[in-house]
Order: C-alpha cells, then structure tokens, then sequence
C-alpha cells in the first residue's frame, strides 16, 4: 500500500501515548482499528485482476455450443443465396452440377499430356502419335477414357503411322472430373470436333475396368472399333 492510499487520519501528529486530555482514538486503538481494516479489505491491486478460469470456460462453451447450434440450425444458409449468377443447385444445398471444360481441360492437358503428345497436339513422330485429327480420339468417348485410365502399348497405328511405344496410366492418378475436361478438351482442340465428356461417364468407366493393365491397341480396337468416316 502507498502513502497516497492511507486514510488522512493516520497522517495526523501523534499524540501522548496515554490519549489522556485529547479528543480521538488513541494510538493503541488506531493501530486495532487499522489491523482490523487490513484484515477485511483486500489490498488493492494494480492493473486487472485476472479473470475467474470458469468464467473463461463458461465463454468457450458458449461459443461452442453456438457453433454447433448455428452449423444446425442455419437451413442450408450460404453466401450464394445471394447471388443471382450462382448455378441452381449450389443454392439448393445440393452437389453443383459438373460442366465439361474445354479452358480446365487445356491446363490438365498441358501439365499431364503435353509431355508426349505435345501442346500442339501433334505428337513426336516416331514416338508419340498425334492427338489431332486421330480417329482414336474422335467417336467413341470410351475408348479414350480408357486409353487415359489404363495406358496403352504395344504397336498402333494412328493416322496411317505406325508406333510402337507405351503410354502410362495417366489417369489413375486424376480426377473423374479431370479426365473427363481433358477429354472433353483433345476431343475439341486442334481441329477436333466429338462431342465433350462427362465425369459420370468417367466414373462408370473406371468402375468397369477396375486396376486393368494397360491395353494393347489392338484389344481396345475390338472394345471400340474405330468409326468409318
Ligand atoms: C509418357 C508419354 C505419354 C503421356 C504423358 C501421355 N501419352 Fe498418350 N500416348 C503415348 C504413347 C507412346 C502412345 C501410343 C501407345 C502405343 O504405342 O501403344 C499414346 C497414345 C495415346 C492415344 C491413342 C493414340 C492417338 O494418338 O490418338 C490417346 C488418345 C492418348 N495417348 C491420349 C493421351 C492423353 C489424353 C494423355 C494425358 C492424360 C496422354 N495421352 C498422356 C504417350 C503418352
């Protein structure tokens, strides 16, 4: 405790220790009366005192339980409740419905085909054949699904060429959905004119084949005969 905090009382002169002929408590009694007072008050602190740790607890599990309370109780609320351009069904709670992609399909390509087949989709001759203009990527969705999914090699013929190297398994490692924008995209690049792919298409593909190893050309030409122009 600081001097500033006493009672003025205590700063007044002493008197004779008898008290005897003077007004007021003698010094004997202020020192009980002051003992008495520092027993009952608290000192005063500086700064905040901390605040009770249940009442900390007690915050917490409010904010908790309104958590809980709001992700329950808020009937689907979303900010594109409020967006008039949003598709219908995100508004609705529900899955947003899958768009083939030619613009999604270009950049999967570029960073999952292009390596081989080349941007400009003409492949390296002697090595990779072209995706452009081949009757391989055109008709028939399945078949390029599945050349995606499980690779190719073995000897093909595309274009009039003949090749005779390997193609990986692509397609284990994407997305339905991305296979299904990378179709969608050599299927309509470069000249290329079939029509786009969907990702349940994909989906009911893979499902198909399973783990398959990769094709042989010849064994997916007799799944998917190449259409006669
Ligand atoms: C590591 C190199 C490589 C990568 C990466 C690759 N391919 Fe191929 N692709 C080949 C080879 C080699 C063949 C020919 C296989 C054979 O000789 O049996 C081929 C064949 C094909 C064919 C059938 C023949 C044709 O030219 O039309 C298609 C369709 C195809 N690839 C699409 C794709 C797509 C789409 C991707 C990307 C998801 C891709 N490839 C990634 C090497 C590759």
């Amino acid at each position: 405790m600081n001097d500033r905090n006493r009672h003025p009382d205590n700063n007044r002169p002493r008197r004779g220790p008898s008290g005897a002929g003077s007004e007021g408590p003698s010094d004997g009694r202020l020192v009980e009366v002051h003992s008495q007072l520092s027993r009952d008050k608290d000192e005063p602190a500086e700064g905040f005192s901390l605040t009770p740790i249940f009442i900390v607890f007690l915050f917490c599990g409010f904010g908790f339980w309104a958590g809980l309370y709001l992700t329950q109780n808020s009937g689907n609320f979303a900010p594109s409740a409020f967006d008039l351009n949003a598709p219908k069904a995100a508004v609705a709670g529900g899955p947003v419905a899958f768009e083939p992609d030619a613009a999604k399909g270009e950049k999967l390509f570029l960073a999952n085909c292009a390596a081989c087949h080349q941007a400009t989709g003409l492949g390296v001759p002697g090595a990779f054949p072209p995706l452009a203009k081949s009757a391989w990527v055109a008709g028939s969705e399945e078949r390029v699904i599945k050349a995606i999914l499980a690779g190719l090699a073995g000897e093909i013929e595309v274009n009039g060429v003949k090749y005779n190297g390997n193609m990986p398994n692509i397609g284990a490692g994407l997305k339905d959905a991305q296979i299904a924008h990378i179709a969608t995209y050599v299927r309509q690049a470069w000249g290329n004119t079939a029509e786009p792919v969907m990702d349940t298409k994909v989906a009911e593909v893979r499902k198909a084949i399973g783990n398959r190893a990769q094709y042989i050309p010849a064994d997916l030409l007799k799944e998917h005969p190449l259409e006669t122009k």
